[in-house]
């Protein structure tokens, strides 16, 4: 796969923290804005507006539960926020390229009062963290307005959330205060904010960057995005990365060469990335579905497509991660495929979401045995809805692949059987 541009993951990135928000999306791309915008009335030593840009794009990359993003636009000062910026700047350190923005996005909810004496974070980062904290609050602020007055636009909430910002003695650090009043004294600024105006406000970033991602940078980022979607539900901790590891495994005993592999591992990586946008009690409901809450369970694999297809050269893992609930009988969804219409990656992909999940506990049912997986898949196979010559590959190497399925072995199956054979 041909090296990825620093613009498409971020803005990738963008997106699918959109689906977390549920009703209210769009959240870290007005925060971005906004604190574009003020940043102008800033100096910083060596952030650009680049850094400021994608920084404040994805604060919030430490949030997976529909729930916690309410809690954080709703309520000024959640006590428990501090856990999504620990986990985000956790996620963002793994990254080199996001590396540099790890300690603003740590420090996100910390008032300036506590902020401005901590030794050991730079001048940069305090005051990048804190504006992004006076935006993300603006945000909160006007989130709450629009909701008490429907009929209103933000521009109407700019009195009301300008003095409520300048209310909030040690909260952010004077010369921010300033630079928001300034910034959003002008009239764009509130209408910039509309729904219609920020996709095109995107599209108008260059984030010019010029760094190139290599193969192994893009795995990096799906596996740390695997991370961000497996935390959403405790039921699901490490549902996606398993699943990318069996697929890849399946993939290699099947014959891909290693790039088609390596593409279904970050297929498996972000297949269920449009389970961001499920809420969490359906995801986590122990009885059976209503219809409505089946049909949002049915919209993740499109969503998948929606979020993954936009970055180039994405085109075929959209696909795949889309398809991984048809059947080959047509009774799978959302696109109710046949199997002429499914390649061997999806089916592949299919197998390995099916076997990683059942071997896994669900708020419905408990985990199943290596036995019980097998006779499920095996059953499936003889109604003709997964790939049989895949699931003789299973049979073949049915430790190698619960194992993966288990993350027991944290070396692949097929280095160990090299060092054996040696
Ligand atoms: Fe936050
Ligand atoms: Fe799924
Ligand atoms: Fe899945």
């Amino acid at each position: 796969m041909p090296n990825l541009l620093f613009k498409n993951i971020t803005l990738m990135i963008s997106d699918m923290m959109d689906q977390v928000g549920l009703d209210d999306t769009q959240h870290g791309k007005r925060v971005a804005f906004m604190a574009t915008q003020c940043a102008r009335y800033v100096s910083f030593e060596h952030f650009d507006q680049v850094d400021i840009f994608t920084a404040a794009l994805l604060h919030d990359i430490g949030v997976s539960c529909s729930q916690e993003h309410e809690l954080l636009v709703t309520i000024l000062d959640w006590e428990k926020a501090q856990t999504h910026c620990l986990d985000g700047a956790v996620r963002m350190k793994s990254l080199p390229f996001y590396a540099p923005y790890a300690d603003a996005i740590y420090y996100h909810h910390t008032h300036w009062q506590t902020l401005a004496d901590e030794q050991q974070v730079s001048q940069d980062s305090k005051s990048l963290a804190n504006l992004i904290f006076l935006v993300d609050r603006v945000d909160a602020l006007l989130f709450q307005y629009l909701q008490q007055n429907p009929d209103d636009e933000a521009i109407h909430a700019r009195n009301t959330i300008q003095q409520n910002i300048q209310s909030l003695p040690g909260y952010f650090a004077p010369e921010l205060v300033e630079a928001f009043l300034k910034a959003s004294a002008v009239d764009a600024f509130w209408f910039q904010l509309d729904a219609a105006h920020i996709p095109r406000y995107m599209n108008s970033q260059t984030l010019d960057r010029s760094i190139e991602l290599s193969p192994q940078d893009v795995e990096a980022v799906a596996f740390i995005l695997a991370a961000a979607i497996d935390a959403k539900s405790p039921f699901t901790a490490e549902h996606s990365t398993l699943v990318g590891e069996l697929a890849y495994f399946l993939a290699q005993q099947f014959g891909l060469p290693d790039s088609r592999c390596q593409q279904l591992k970050l297929a498996g990586y972000l297949h269920d990335i449009g389970k961001l946008h499920i809420p969490d009690s359906i995801l986590e409901k122990e009885g059976p579905l209503t219809e409505k809450e089946t049909i949002a369970m049915r919209r993740h694999g499109f969503e998948a497509r929606d979020i993954l297809q936009q970055v180039e050269h994405f085109s075929e893992i959209a696909d795949w991660a889309c398809h991984h609930h048809e059947f080959l009988d047509g009774s799978g969804y959302p696109y109710q495929l046949t199997a002429e219409q499914i390649p061997t990656e999806t089916r592949i992909l299919t197998i390995a979401d099916i076997f990683q999940a059942l071997a896994q506990k669900r708020p419905y049912r408990d985990s199943m045995t290596q036995q019980q997986v097998i006779s499920v898949l095996d059953k499936l196979g003889a109604e003709g809805k997964v790939d049989t010559i895949i699931l003789e590959l299973v049979h073949q190497h049915a430790n190698a692949c619960w194992q993966l399925a288990n993350g027991i072995s944290a070396q692949s199956p097929i280095k160990s059987d090299a060092i054996q054979a040696k």
